[in-house]
């Protein structure tokens, strides 16, 4: 995600588990101009973001589709009061029609949205561009 707009002093966190893959992101984030306001965390999210104390603006979620429920559930008391959690591949290329399905990925992102449609503590709404992107607000 850009982070021109961040406010000054503000940081990006990102949380990736395959460490090859921190060399990688860094020369792109060097080459946007933007790595001193992003820190690069690797390991598991589930493991990181319990440690994180501090409050969060706006959370993106786009790791393992298995996953979604856990991620939500960890980081959804760390978002401020009217901030934001975006959602990755809601629709999933459309399977979350597949209401039977037992692919894995298919079901953790059709319990999702499931989960998401019945809380009543967030507001919701899916953006139906590409593979689809639920925004969420924490009121
Ligand atoms: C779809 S890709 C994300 C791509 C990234 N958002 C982007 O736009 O470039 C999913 C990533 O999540 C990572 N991942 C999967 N499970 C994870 C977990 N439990 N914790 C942290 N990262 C995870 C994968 O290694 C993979 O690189």
């Amino acid at each position: 995600m850009s982070c021109k707009r961040l406010k000054p002093g503000g940081k990006l966190i990102t949380i990736e588990i395959n460490d090859e893959l921190r060399e990688f992101s860094h020369s792109y984030f060097c080459k946007a101009g933007v790595d001193s306001k992003i820190i690069q965390m690797t390991g598991k999210a589930q493991d990181i973001v319990p440690g994180l104390n501090q409050m969060f603006d706006l959370v993106y979620i786009d790791g393992d589709k298995r996953e979604y429920i856990e991620y939500f559930k960890l980081i959804v008391d760390k978002v401020i009061t009217g901030g934001f959690i975006l959602a990755d591949n809601v629709l999933w290329g459309e399977k979350v029609l597949e209401k039977t399905t037992k692919d894995p990925q298919t079901r953790g992102i059709i319990e999702f949205n499931e989960m998401i449609r019945k809380d009543k503590s967030i507001e919701k709404v899916i953006l139906p561009v590409r593979d689809g992107i639920m925004l969420l607000r924490v009121v």
